[in-house]
């Protein structure tokens, strides 16, 4: 009997493999304000392109549910079933990941420093690329960076297990600032 339950478990998961070429035609709607190469139109929208796809998966899923707000993006996700969700994960993760940008360098070596301080790349990775369910920093707009970051801190955006939270709740503008700085001059 179980053995039977783990071939059913197994068919499904072959069934559900996420496309990413489908991922593409689901994500018309997506495209106008992120770009068919993940990267956001204007600095208030995020570059998407090399996110992980768990990363995506979640973030896709709290602003269908209502958890997570901001851009409109309940309106968008709303209609996305788990399977298109997958799909479309799929294929921005699998762009090429946003262009590292210049930034002053006294700024860059502070962003740097504050970033080994508070082990934040213990959970976005070594060069903030993310992994799993935590997100892409490296490329990111600045803009985007410092008012989310920002959210985190006072609570206004709630992260799915509370970690970024308490990782956020000790910094002050001038450090979101640099780190968004130095996030921004990866690749
Ligand atoms: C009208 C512009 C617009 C459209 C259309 C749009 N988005 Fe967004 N998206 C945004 C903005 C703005 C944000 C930032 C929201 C915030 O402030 O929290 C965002 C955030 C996101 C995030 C979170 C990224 C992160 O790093 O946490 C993902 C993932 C995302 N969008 C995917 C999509 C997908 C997939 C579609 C199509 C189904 C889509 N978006 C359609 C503007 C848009
Ligand atoms: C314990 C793991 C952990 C640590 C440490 C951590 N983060 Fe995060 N971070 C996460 C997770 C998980 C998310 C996604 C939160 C969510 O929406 O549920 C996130 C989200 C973010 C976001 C929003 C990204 C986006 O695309 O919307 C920023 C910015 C960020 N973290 C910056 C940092 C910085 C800077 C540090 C160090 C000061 C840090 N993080 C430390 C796990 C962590």
């Amino acid at each position: 009997m179980a053995f039977f339950n783990i071939y059913g478990l197994i068919s499904w998961q072959v069934l559900a493999a996420p496309d990413a070429v489908l991922g593409k035609a689901k994500s018309q709607t997506c495209f106008a304000c992120h770009g068919t190469d993940g990267i956001g139109i204007t600095p208030n929208i995020p570059n998407i392109a090399a996110q992980p796809p768990l990363s995506l998966f979640y973030q896709l899923v709290q602003f269908r549910e209502g958890m997570r707000k901001g851009g409109s993006m309940e309106v968008f996700a709303k209609p996305l079933s788990d399977d298109d969700i997958r799909d479309i994960a799929a294929y921005f993760s699998a762009l090429s990941p946003p262009e590292a940008k210049a930034g002053d360098a006294a700024k860059l070596a502070v962003g740097q420093k504050i970033t080994q301080q508070n082990y934040c790349n213990s959970c976005h990775a070594p060069k903030l690329q993310g992994q799993k369910q935590v997100p892409r920093l490296a490329g990111q707009s600045t803009e985007y960076f410092v008012t989310q970051l920002r959210n985190i801190r006072s609570g206004a955006r709630v992260d799915m297990d509370g970690t970024m939270g308490s990782a956020a709740r000790g910094l002050s503008d001038e450090d979101i600032e640099a780190l968004a700085a130095y996030s921004a001059s990866l690749n």
